[in-house]
Order: C-alpha cells, then sequence, then structure tokens
C-alpha cells in the first residue's frame, strides 16, 4: 500500500493509465462495510485507490463534523493488509476547495430533495462536489459506493450521467452485524445501552417487508410507526417507501413490493439510517 497526502505527490506512473482503476471513496472510521467495497474493487480491477476524506460540506451540522470518528492511523492499518496494488489518498480540504470551503450546485433531478435531502440541507450538494472532484481527478474504470447510503448512490449515478464521465458506478450491498445493524462509522459513538437496542432499526424494515406482500402502503406506515411508538429509545424521523431508481414515494394506496423502505431514525445523540429491498 502506498499513502498519498496530496494530488501532487501521485507518481507519474499513476497518472499515466495502463490498468484498471477502482476507487473506493470513504470518509474513514473504516468496518468490514467499507472494507466489502474495498475487497470487491480489488476482485475487479488492477488498481485500488481508497479515499479517506471527512468532507466538511456535506455536514449540514458542526457538531455533527466535529464529533465524526478520525482513525486514519488505524484505518491505513487496515487496509494494508490488502496488499501493494493499493492507494489510499488523504487531502486536506484546501486541496478539494481551495479557499472557499463551499458547495456547487447540480441539478439532481429531485433525487436530493426526498428523505435524507430533507433533513439535511446541502448534503447532496456536498456529497455530489467531493465526489466530482474525485472522479474528474482520477478518472477511475470503477467507482463503488453503498446500498447502505442507497439515496447517494442513486444520486452518484445521476451526478456521472449528468457530468458524461466514463466511470461505471458500482453499487455494493448493505453489510450488517450479525444481530441486522448495518455496519456505520457512527456506531462507535452509541453507549452500550443504545448499542443494545440498535438492531431493532432493521427489525422495523423487517417488519414492513413482510407486511408488504399483503397490505398497501398506507397499513404498512401505520404498523411501522406503531412499532416504533413500541420502541420509544428510538425516534422514526421518517420510514418512506419509494421507487428504486426515481425515488418517488408510493401512494398510500399502492402496493410497495416493487420498491424500497428507507428509514432514519434517532437513538439518543446519534442518528442512524437503514434501507431494504422489499421485493
Ligand atoms: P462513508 O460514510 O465513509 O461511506 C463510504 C462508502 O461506504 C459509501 O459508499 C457507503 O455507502 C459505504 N458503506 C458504509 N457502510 C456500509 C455498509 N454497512 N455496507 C455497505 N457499504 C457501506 O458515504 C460517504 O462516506 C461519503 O458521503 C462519500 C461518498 C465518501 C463522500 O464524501
Amino acid at each position: 500500500m502506498e499513502v498519498f497526502n496530496s494530488f501532487h505527490e501521485f507518481p507519474q506512473r499513476f497518472l499515466d493509465k495502463s490498468y484498471s482503476l477502482g476507487m473506493v471513496p470513504t470518509m474513514g472510521a473504516l468496518h468490514d462495510g467499507h472494507l466489502s467495497l474495498v475487497e470487491k474493487a480489488i476482485s475487479e480491477n488492477d488498481k485500488v485507490l481508497i479515499t479517506i476524506f471527512i468532507n466538511p460540506t456535506q455536514f449540514d451540522d458542526d457538531k455533527d463534523l466535529m464529533n465524526y470518528p478520525r482513525e486514519l492511523q488505524k484505518d491505513l492499518e487496515k487496509i494494508s493488509h490488502f496488499g501493494e496494488n493499493i492507494w489510499a489518498y488523504t487531502p486536506n480540504a484546501s486541496e478539494i476547495y481551495g479557499e472557499h470551503l463551499e458547495s456547487k450546485h447540480y441539478d439532481l433531478n429531485s433525487l436530493e430533495t426526498v428523505m435524507e435531502g430533507k433533513s439535511r440541507a446541502g448534503h447532496f450538494q456536498g456529497v455530489a462536489t467531493v465526489v466530482e472532484y474525485f472522479l474528474k481527478t482520477f478518472s477511475p474504470t470503477r467507482a463503488y459506493f453503498g446500498e447502505k447510503d442507497y439515496q447517494q448512490l442513486q444520486i452518484i449515478t445521476h451526478l456521472n450521467e449528468l457530468l458524461g464521465l466514463s466511470t461505471e458506478i458500482v453499487g455494493c450491498p448493505i453489510v450488517r452485524t450479525s444481530d441486522g445493524l448495518a455496519m456505520s462509522s457512527r456506531n462507535a459513538l452509541l453507549t452500550v445501552e443504545e448499542r443494545k437496542i440498535a438492531p431493532q432499526i432493521y427489525q422495523g424494515l423487517q417488519l414492513a417487508k413482510k407486511l408488504a406482500k399483503d397490505y398497501i402502503y398506507k397499513s404498512i406506515l401505520d404498523e411501522v410507526h406503531a412499532f416504533f411508538h413500541k420502541h420509544s429509545e428510538l425516534k422514526l424521523e421518517y420510514f418512506t417507501a419509494a421507487d428504486p431508481s426515481t425515488l418517488v414515494e408510493f401512494e398510500p394506496d399502492e402496493k410497495i413490493t416493487r420498491g424500497r423502505g428507507f428509514i432514519a431514525v434517532r437513538l439518543g445523540k446519534i442518528r442512524l439510517i437503514d434501507n431494504i429491498n422489499m421485493s
């Protein structure tokens, strides 16, 4: 593995590309979810570039940005096991943004206005800005993103088309711990008690999926709200069933088996998201 703190440190042999390059953008605090993306990228490309950068413009809350786990040495240790075809890029903000720490503005086809976009103003414009930088700087053959952030994956797929880039955007399945909780860097911020409760988020999603076979969306919404009402430590921010490509929400009287269920929950000070394929 080689580590580059700046784009200017990359040797020319890296930039004269005669090989396929897989890119895995991350914000660090790497766990097995991230590493599953790295493994897939390694299996499909000659070289893999992992970016580790906590992107300030995608945080709408300064506290969240401040508290975001920072574990660079541990992260580098974890990816060093993958061998010599791995590069890590750990830039600072000024390399990406210059003097103005601001997002660009993209037409994201309204994909950014629902769910996470509603609760986190400007979040996806910030994500799109940094992902455009990575895609244009390195022109990877393929770039890997997790379905854990399914809305983000759809937005990046759209962005890639919008910018006319040749990278293939590859979606990867959600990695969960044995109790069903979707892995997330934020899980490390939960207290021991909260960590025990957190798997109920996935149980709520599984309940919705089970009900989707027989009931219309409205009944499922009622049941999911009742489920989280019972588990009162989990504050349900939203449960939404939507079309997997357009992210347009179903009508109350529709069956939702061809859709995806999305959830955001607050547990203590931590906000967690998850989603499930309803079919
Ligand atoms: P981050 O939250 O670090 O996630 C990096 C990548 O890992 C994302 O594509 C995310 O969906 C994926 N991932 C996280 N947890 C996962 C899990 N349990 N299973 C499968 N994949 C998982 O997402 C970001 O960073 C940023 O927004 C970024 C795209 C890097 C732009 O700053």
